[in-house]
């Protein structure tokens, strides 16, 4: 492996983890198969009505000793979530765990080493059984897989610029809080046509009053006040990142930092922000360098990196990678 020159792409692996429902859509045993392409039915509810979501993680290797999940259980619960919104059987939290564990065992050579990047994962849940009248799919998959992907940021990190997008990501009562495929699909227009317009991200906005932020690309966002407050979108239909809450937790009980869950209005980020930042699996913390609105292009921090943003960056990559203490156990080693 060429560990110095990951991108974030598919690369092969040795193994990936399958499992399948019966007919009566009881779980079966799974188990790590040979990687290649799944067969699947021309009429499956994924390919044919978009019943299908996922989960995006990462394991990594810290320093050498070990190999490290992030709150997989969390990811786990979400993927029910997933499952009880689009109509599929959920696959049980431990079953779930224990098949991440596996294919990551299966895949250590895999890992890039150190800080050279992680071992994203990806499981997937998917109505794979035909269907031709719209309902839910006859029978399912679940099946998770790896690739080794490089740091987010290579050389130092860059500020990201954002365009608040008239596209809505999710509406009321609607599927954007899971991870459901659709959502994803539906965001590529407006995140090619503000990446040809020289942006990095979209940032969007609730869709009954078209006024509140809500996330930036697939990643929540946070806004550090000049009143030092930190205050970021509440549950609803954003994602509810699992980078999210640890960054609240992490704010709240290690730096005693004041963190509000509320609505917040676009016109408040621009008038009241220090910092901004977003955070993710993919790129945990990153920080907005600027937000453009209406044509309008608003510098934060003078297109720096905040403060706050990279002392709550350090502090998360830092338990992650087991260089700082973990009081949450939020970091699952991976057995041999
Ligand atoms: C739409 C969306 N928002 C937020 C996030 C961040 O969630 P997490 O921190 O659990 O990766 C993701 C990525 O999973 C996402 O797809």
């Amino acid at each position: 492996m060429d560990w110095d020159n990951l991108g974030f792409k598919v690369v092969p692996t040795k193994t990936l983890y399958v499992a399948r429902t019966d007919e009566n859509l009881q779980w079966q045993p799974g188990a790590c198969v040979p990687y290649g392409p799944l067969e699947i039915h021309p009429a499956s509810g994924a390919l044919n009505y978009g019943q299908s979501g996922f989960e995006g993680m990462k394991a990594f290797d810290a320093a050498g000793r070990s190999v490290v999940l992030f709150r997989p259980h969390d990811n786990a619960r979400r993927m029910q979530q997933l499952a009880e919104r689009l109509c599929m059987p959920p696959y049980p939290v431990d079953d779930f765990v224990a098949a991440v564990l596996s294919v990551v065992n299966e895949n250590r050579e895999f890992i890039p080493p150190g800080d050279k990047g992680s071992l994203y994962i990806r499981p997937v849940l998917s109505g794979s059984g035909p269907v031709l009248g719209v309902g839910p799919a006859s029978s399912y998959i679940f099946y998770v897989f790896v690739s080794p992907v490089g740091p987010y940021f290579k050389g130092g990190i860059r500020p990201i610029d954002l365009l608040v997008t008239d596209y809505h990501r999710a509406a009321p009562n609607g599927t954007g809080n899971v991870k459901a495929a659709g959502n994803y699909a539906a965001s590529l227009k407006p995140l090619t046509g503000a990446k040809s317009a020289g942006y990095d991200e979209v940032l969007y906005l609730d869709a009954r009053e078209d006024i509140f932020v809500e996330e930036v690309g697939a990643a929540n966002f946070f806004a550090v006040l000049k009143s030092g407050v930190i205050v970021t979108p509440r549950h609803g239909s954003i994602l509810p990142g699992i980078t999210r809450d640890s960054i609240i937790r992490l704010s709240m009980e290690h730096f005693s930092w004041q963190v509000e869950e509320r609505d917040i209005e676009i016109h408040e980020v621009l008038g009241e922000a220090a910092e901004c930042f977003s955070t993710g699996t993919a790129a945990v913390v990153t920080p907005i360098g600027s937000i453009t609105y209406r044509g309008a292009r608003h510098a934060l921090s003078d297109g720096k990196p905040g403060e706050k943003t990279m002392a709550l960056r350090d502090r998360l990559v830092g338990i992650q990678r087991k260089k700082y203490p973990d009081p949450y156990s939020w970091v699952v080693e991976v057995p041999r």
